[in-house]
């Protein structure tokens, strides 16, 4: 009898994630390398990926870290060349890296906003166009998974740069996986809630911090290990007829309205 589950496995994919040197990329490349998945951890912090693609070997996985500023448009071509060299064309895209840097919209400086949408929403669109491009001259079918936030379908005070980077985030997902349906590639986003990582670790980490956390639908923080069943229906076969969705993994908070 065929087991359902094992449609969820990535054996044969080759998955790229950006920010993968921590938090959220670092929970979902080791997830995507123990499904199956040849894993390519691209970030900027070359010893934290290094120590990650140890572990993931040492686990009998695939993995191969590349350094990489995602908002080096420039870099991508070559990147994406190693990555074909070593594990063939990319074919699950993880639009991880991303910025926060709370400010009021009065006093956020341009230099702070540009950086925010260069991060959050550029390098997703120049990562994206080149996987897609990629995978559509190779004639294979992909996953993109944008990682978006709830701070995309609401707001809060000081985060106005943030949500509009994440908005247009959902915005670009919607738009590809139209786009991109009749290649066989899916294009969706995961809009997590909070997760203690290193974006937020010190506010959470403070008096104010827990107090929000026990005040939001879910009273408790997500745990990293909690996105990764998602993750997985996104990039695998199991969900081959999901498409076009910015699915909440939230507890239940971006619906709240208290
Ligand atoms: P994190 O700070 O641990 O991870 C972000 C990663 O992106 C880091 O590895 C960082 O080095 C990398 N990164 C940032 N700028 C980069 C650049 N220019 N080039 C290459 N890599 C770069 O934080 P976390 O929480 O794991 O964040 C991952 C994603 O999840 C982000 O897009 C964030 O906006 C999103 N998110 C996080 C939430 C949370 O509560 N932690 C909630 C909602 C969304």
């Amino acid at each position: 009898m065929n087991n359902p589950c094992d449609k969820f496995r990535l054996d044969g994919k080759t998955a790229l994630v950006t920010g993968a040197s921590s938090g959220i990329g670092a929970e979902l490349a080791r997830a995507f390398a123990a499904a199956g998945a040849a894993v390519v951890l691209a970030a900027r912090r070359r010893d934290r990926l290094a120590a990650l693609e140890n572990e993931i070997h040492a686990n009998g996985g695939r993995a191969l870290s590349v350094e990489l500023d995602v908002t080096s448009r420039d870099a991508l071509p070559k990147v994406f060349e190693r990555i074909e060299a070593e594990f063939g064309t990319a074919d699950v895209i993880v639009n991880n890296a991303g910025i926060a840097a709370p400010a009021s919209f009065l006093k956020t400086t341009p230099a702070g906003f540009r950086a925010t949408m260069e991060t959050n929403f550029d390098a997703a669109w120049y990562v994206t166009q080149e996987a897609a491009r990629r995978l559509v001259a190779a004639r294979k079918p992909g996953s993109i998974i944008n990682i978006a936030s709830v701070l995309a379908l609401g707001s809060g005070v000081g985060y106005a740069a943030y949500s509009a980077s994440k908005s247009a985030l959902v915005s670009l997902t919607e738009s590809l996986a139209l786009e991109f349906v009749r290649y066989g590639i899916r294009v969706n986003a995961i809009a997590p809630g909070w997760f203690v990582t290193e974006m937020n670790r010190d506010y959470f980490a403070t008096d104010a911090g827990a107090e929000y956390l026990q005040k939001i639908p879910p009273g408790r923080a997500g745990r990293l290990a909690e996105l990764v069943g998602p993750a997985l229906l996104l990039a695998s076969d199991a969900g081959s007829y999901v498409n076009g969705v910015t699915l909440p993994v939230d507890g239940g908070h971006a619906v709240a309205l208290v």
